[in-house]
């Protein structure tokens, strides 16, 4: 045998000693971070000097000592379970995902070909059916697992550029890019949509000057009768409405647009309809909530996270679209991967629907969350998230020290510390940052209309609530202590 077989999981009794060592090491290294405070409020400095270590030493050394560098690493960590870790979509992770996570890695299943992931592209498969019918999508409808909104937004916008071409003008953007008068493309979204949007534009060639921002209410929705003006004005001036990106679930407020409304305008313009539900996605799950998300079934394509309201490890996301031969256009047959005849044999070659090649199996461990918790569970986890989004909201309305910037519609909460007061935009600015440097708690920070304010993003469904209510308590006494 050879001497690195050790080394290697799968290569006999010798390798699956050094696995289950292995094992131990992360199963102490994650018991202790388990206990720690939200972060250990270590400045970047401080980082730089604790990690100081040589990276690659000639000779290795045991894994113990290994794993007390890993234990440096997991302390000096923001904890995501902790109930004071609540600024970002940053969940815990479920465990049932957690160990389908160590499985998928020692698998290693690349989703490219059939011929590296057999069960896997299957599966996936079945996966992305699951989610189109629980999207109310068409019996025509596909996708592909991405590794995160970011890239799920990005397809649905190079999908909806060169559908358009091919629709509009029979240019065939496959072959030849994109036209010389590409400059008149537009992508329409709401003003508090993700940035993806805007860095999608930029990766497509068109400049962030392609995305048109639509005025929301004071929910922050999307305002369909501002979409409607902005359209007209864009035909007035000889440009481009290409797609109309709807968010199901914005990033700050967890608004939802009026998707179906958007939907109808898309379809009387010609314009494809993005639904971009990287975090809302999660209230399909709940047969309370699901009415929030009415009609996404009528997008021409879907982002939905899993590495946020579902508590998958990052990363886990999906692209959804309603027509599956719309992945055509970014379909390049390689001769070693994934030939045309295979294709024709019906051999599921994933990588024609996906930006990437090499792409891990993602699916299983929503799968095995999926299969472990079942609907119900699930469902009820989101609802917590509602729930505990509400009591905060509630709680900052009796609180005579904050106010609320709106109703939260899912799991984000904004608000402000004494907006009334001359010092607010230093505090809210400033408060955020002191509980982090002292390692009590991660809170959220934003600017809504200019003004900067607290946010509590709420996706940690084990989370009591006299733990959100001590939190609250900690933000309150922290500008009282700045005031
Ligand atoms: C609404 C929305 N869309 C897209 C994204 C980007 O997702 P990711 O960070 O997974 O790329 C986010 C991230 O927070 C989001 O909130």
């Amino acid at each position: 045998m050879s001497s690195f077989a050790g080394e290697f999981f799968g290569t006999g009794a010798e390798g699956s000693a050094v696995y289950a060592a292995w094992m131990a090491v992360a199963g102490r290294v994650l018991d202790g971070a388990a206990s720690a405070a939200a972060y250990s409020g270590a400045s970047p400095e401080s980082l730089e000097l604790l990690l100081a270590g040589e990276v690659c030493p000639a000779d290795g050394v045991a894994a113990d000592v290994v794993g007390e560098r890993l234990a440096l690493v997991a302390r000096h960590s923001v904890q995501p379970w902790h109930p004071f870790t609540a600024a970002h979509l940053h969940t815990p992770v479920l465990s049932a995902a957690l160990a389908a996570e160590a499985v998928l890695s020692a698998l290693n299943q690349s989703m490219d070909s059939f011929d590296q992931a057999p069960a896997a592209s299957v599966l996936e498969g079945k996966i992305l059916d699951w989610l189109c019918r629980l999207a109310g999508f068409p019996e025509t409808a596909g996708g592909t697992f991405t590794a995160g909104g970011t890239q799920s937004n990005y397809m649905g916008l190079l999908l909806a550029r060169d559908h358009f071409l091919m629709e509009r003008f029979g240019w065939d953007a496959r072959a030849n890019g994109v036209p010389p008068d590409a400059g008149r493309m537009r992508f329409l979204c709401s003003e508090v949509a993700h940035f993806s949007v805007e860095k999608s534009a930029i990766q497509l060639g068109l400049g962030m000057r392609a995305v048109v921002k639509v005025g929301c209410d004071e929910r922050f929705r999307m305002r369909p009768d501002l979409l409607r003006a902005e359209l007209a004005r864009l035909r007035s001036e000889g440009l481009w409405a290409v797609a109309i990106v709807a968010t199901a679930g914005t990033t700050d407020f967890g608004s939802i647009d009026p998707v179906a409304e958007i939907a109808a305008i898309a379809r009387e313009e010609g314009a494809w309809l993005h639904v971009d539900a990287a975090y809302g996605g999660a209230l399909l799950l709940s047969e309370r909530y699901r009415g929030r998300l009415a009609g996404v079934e009528l997008a021409d394509s879907l982002t939905v996270d899993f590495h946020k309201a579902f508590f998958q490890p990052i990363s886990c996301s999906a692209f959804l679209l309603a027509d599956q031969r719309r992945f055509a256009t970014i379909r390049v047959y390689a001769d070693y991967l994934n030939t045309e005849s295979r294709e024709a044999e019906g051999i599921p070659d994933l990588v024609t629907r996906s930006v990437l090649t090499t792409r891990r199996f993602d699916a299983l461990k929503l799968w095995v969350s999926l299969q472990a918790l079942g609907r119900a569970r699930f469902g009820a986890m989101v609802e917590r998230l509602v729930g505990l989004a509400e009591f905060a909201a509630g709680w900052i309305g009796a609180c005579p020290d904050l106010e609320l910037a709106t109703a939260p519609e899912f799991g984000a909460v904004v608000f402000r510390f004494r907006p009334w007061e001359a010092g607010a935009a230093v505090w809210n600015e400033a408060i955020p940052a002191r509980l982090f440097a002292e390692g009590r708690a991660v809170v959220g920070h934003t600017v809504v209309r200019g003004e900067p304010c607290l946010k509590l993003t709420l996706c940690n469904p084990a989370v009591e609530t006299g733990q959100l209510a001590a939190l609250l308590g900690m933000i309150v006494d922290c500008g009282k202590g700045m005031a």
